[in-house]
């Protein structure tokens, strides 16, 4: 390999970039990392997925332990919140992972270079590390998977004060008194609760009819409500914020609510709206790499871009911005990268949402399959009738599998359920397998389990549950 330094060069660190960088290497292709931050990880590992779920468990435990303890008979005095010690926990969580990454990346021998990385060609990749050094690399194929970062809204600048991001708003010093969050999906759900249950007074503007209105079945948003209402979160739905006044006192939001115009009002506001491609300085066209129409890195069906030997990966590029979907690329890319027919299945990524209970999701929702023109069949089926979610206290929510009206083929899977995230797991698999209802039904699942009513879900699509 006389001409390149690396067969591979990456750019970028998340569950996409480090995962493609592994791959990679275990096929044997020479490869760098390039990193602007100073741990691995990218979002998800530092300021998204993995410190706000320590968040999320910390303060679910402390949710339970106010309200349900005492049914279990555990007794105990004034319960009260160290915020810094949750804080602390959280970073440690943090540290731990970012570390491991920085472990595999040398168990792999795959070298990190610290630094921006940009592009000066379509074989070269520049970095500027902090203190100003330069170091150029040579790469036979660069991949880049070089994130997303919160939008912001034109009259609602970021300050880290009063006008927050999640990036900010996993680290608040203080418990607010209220709070406004803008957006009713994944990020504002999540963090809306965490705050929630530490006591915050927590409203949600959501310019939607529905709280996570994408990607989630309507009945998962109804339940969902309603247990965060239980929280004490209020929703204001089908409310667009129009403007906005931010002063030392706090924020005010001016909003229209059909043709009513409604201000709310509150310490501080957390906007939530959606995240955008992260291709800031990145120099794409001196390598000839084109963006959509859409502002993301436009790839074939083999994350290749418009230029030859550059691929692309996760939230970059089109698709849900989802840790998971960037991972699964990255492997395919780099297979593909290898010469080997990496494989991808863009039709088949499961979404969760993780309030208490968690929502999850994968294939179509119900309206997304009459609105197809699909003939369908549907099984439901509650935890109030599982003896598992019974007896550990967890009996909110439901299972429900979406089926082929005439091959009985699962189109779609929808779980609400402390542990969702996990159940969802067993659809995602069957329906990879391209597997019926039927399939799903005649699996012997544990006993006692939650999963048990997703194989009642399945039995409901034939109108045989055997334990409702
Ligand atoms: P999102 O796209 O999931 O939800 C944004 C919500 O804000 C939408 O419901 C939208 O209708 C609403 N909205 C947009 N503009 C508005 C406005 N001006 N006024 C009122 N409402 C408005 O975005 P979110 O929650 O910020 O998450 C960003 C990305 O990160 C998403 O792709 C999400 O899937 C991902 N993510 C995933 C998580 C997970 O898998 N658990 C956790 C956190 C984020």
């Amino acid at each position: 390999m006389p001409d390149f330094d690396y067969q591979l060069v990456v750019i970028g660190s998340g569950p996409g970039g480090y995962v493609a960088a592994i791959r990679a290497s275990q096929l044997g292709l020479k490869t760098a990392i390039v990193e602007k931050d100073k741990t691995l990880g990218g979002t998800c590992l530092n300021v998204g997925c993995i410190p706000s779920k320590a968040l999320l468990a910390s303060t679910e435990h402390l949710h339970f332990a106010k309200e349900r303890f005492a049914a279990h008979g555990i007794l105990t005095g004034d319960i009260k919140v160290d915020l810094a010690a949750m804080m602390k926990r959280k970073g440690e969580v943090v540290g731990k992972l970012t570390g491991g990454v920085a472990f595999l990346m040398k168990k792999n021998k795959i070298d990190v270079i610290s630094g921006f990385g940009k592009l000066a060609d379509a074989n070269t990749v520049e970095v500027t590390g902090t203190g100003g050094s330069r170091k150029t690399l040579k790469a036979k194929n660069i991949l880049l998977a070089s994130g997303s970062v919160p939008v912001e809204l034109p009259f609602l600048k970021f300050d880290g004060k009063k006008v927050i991001n999640s990036d900010q708003g996993i680290a608040l010093p203080e418990i607010p008194r209220t709070m406004l969050v803008i957006g009713a999906g994944a990020i504002g759900l999540e963090l809306g609760s965490v705050w929630a249950r530490l006591g915050t007074q927590v409203t949600v503007v959501e310019f939607l009819p529905r709280i996570a209105a994408v990607g989630f079945d309507a009945e998962t948003s109804k339940i969902l409500q309603r247990n965060l209402e239980k929280l004490g979160m209020k929703f204001e739905l089908s409310t667009k914020v129009e403007s906005a006044t931010v002063s030392d006192k706090g924020v005010e939001l001016h909003t229209l609510q059909g043709d009513k115009k409604v201000t709310f009002s509150a310490d501080l506001v957390l906007v939530a709206v959606g995240r955008k491609p992260f291709t800031t300085g990145l120099d794409l066209d001196k390598a000839g790499v084109k963006l959509t129409e859409r502002g993301r890195i436009g790839v074939d069906a083999h994350n290749q871009t418009s230029a030859p030997g550059i691929y692309a990966i996760g939230d970059c590029t089109d698709g849900p911005m989802l840790a998971h979907k960037a991972h699964e690329e990255g492997v395919a890319t780099a297979e593909v990268i290898a010469g080997k027919p990496g494989h991808f299945n863009r039709d088949i990524i499961p979404g969760v949402i993780y309030t208490a209970p968690e929502a999850a999701s994968v294939g179509l929702t119900e309206d997304e399959a009459r609105e197809k023109g699909l003939a369908i069949k549907v099984g439901k089926f509650a935890f109030t009738a599982n003896g598992r979610a019974i007896a550990v206290d967890q009996t909110e929510g439901f299972a429900k599998i979406i089926a082929d009206a005439k091959t009985d083929k699962v189109l779609g899977a929808h779980i609400v359920a402390g542990n969702a995230s996990e159940l969802i797991a067993e659809t995602v698999l069957l329906m990879e397998f391209g597997g019926s209802s039927e399939d799903l039904a005649r699996t012997i699942h544990a006993h006692p389990t939650m999963a048990e009513a997703v194989k009642e879900a399945a039995l409901a699509v034939d109108n045989r549950t055997l334990s409702s």
